[in-house]
């Protein structure tokens, strides 16, 4: 759906080592390179391990590689930038604060002036269809609920990138559905460029304008598939079908070849 062409996120030879408590080295990703449109809509895929969460915390700043570069808009990143906002999967709310109280507190932290921040969040809250819930606080609402308050709170802040790291794993399945069309309208409305991880193939597809599936030791790219399908996208059409099995099929392979490096198929 982006039509803009210019590179947004940039990442060229990255490697980034840890090292263990016992002093052993584990290479989480290894020399890999990737470009993003601004605009565009990411999903990253692979079998636990393979380096996704690693790969997003160095995009978001919350990591240094231990090589090569990870730039934005032409610049490195050398730490979180409050234009770029990652959600997690367990929402990050404040307890103590009313959902509109919530969405309003990167506003705040930004010093946007007060009655501009109010329609701001107000605005955002009525993109999730949470208005009507502005006065409750956290534990009055559901998971699903939750997780569009976050939803809201990034997006009260007009970032120009959307970082989520499985944001809809711990919903159930009719939820997760619902919040994925919700996040597509938001997407088609706001245009910010969207990196989302997720375990989920269907969800990848639902999604993604490019599938990047990763394979595991060392953390790299094994496959980067183009979803040439129109938004929205029917779960049940044959042409989303065919990309699911290509999918599928070569999940299966890094699977097995993370089990046993020898296997083909
Ligand atoms: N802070 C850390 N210290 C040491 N090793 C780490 C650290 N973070 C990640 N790793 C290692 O790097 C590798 C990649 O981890 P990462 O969390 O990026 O995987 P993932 O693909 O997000 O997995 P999952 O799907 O289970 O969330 C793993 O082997 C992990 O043990
Ligand atoms: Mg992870």
């Amino acid at each position: 759906m982006s039509d803009q062409t210019e590179s947004k996120i940039r990442l060229s030879a990255v490697e980034k080592r840890f090292t263990s408590a016992r002093g052993d080295q584990q290479c989480a990703v290894s020399r890999l390179d990737l470009e993003i449109r601004s605009g565009e809509f990411v999903c990253l895929v692979g079998p636990s391990g393979c380096g996704k969460s690693t790969l997003i915390n160095l995009m978001a700043g919350f990591e240094k590689p231990t090589s090569g570069s990870v730039t934005i808009d032409g610049k490195p990143v050398t730490a979180p930038d409050p234009d770029h906002i990652m959600i997690f999967q367990d929402y990050g709310l404040y307890p103590w604060r009313t959902v509109l109280g919530n969405v309003l507190f990167g506003l705040q932290a930004r010093k946007v002036p007060a009655i501009l921040a109010k329609e701001k969040a107000l605005a955002a809250l009525e993109l999730v269809g949470l208005l009507p819930s502005r006065d409750k606080l956290p534990h009055e609402l559901s998971g699903g609920m939750k997780q569009r308050v976050s939803i809201a709170r990034a997006l009260a802040v007009e970032p120009s990138v959307l970082f989520m790291d499985e944001p809809f794993g711990a919903l159930d399945a009719f939820t997760r559905l619902h919040l994925q069309d919700e996040l597509l309208r938001i997407w088609s409305e706001k245009q910010p460029t969207v990196v989302f991880v997720t375990h989920d193939l269907d969800e990848a597809i639902t999604l993604g304008e490019k599938v990047v599936l990763m394979a595991p030791n060392p953390g790299r790219i094994q496959r980067v598939m183009e979803v040439k399908l129109p938004y929205p996208r029917e779960r049940t059409d044959s042409n989303f079908a065919a990309f699911r099995k290509e999918l599928f099929e070569e999940f299966h392979l890094v699977h097995r070849q993370a089990i046993n490096p020898e296997y083909t198929i």
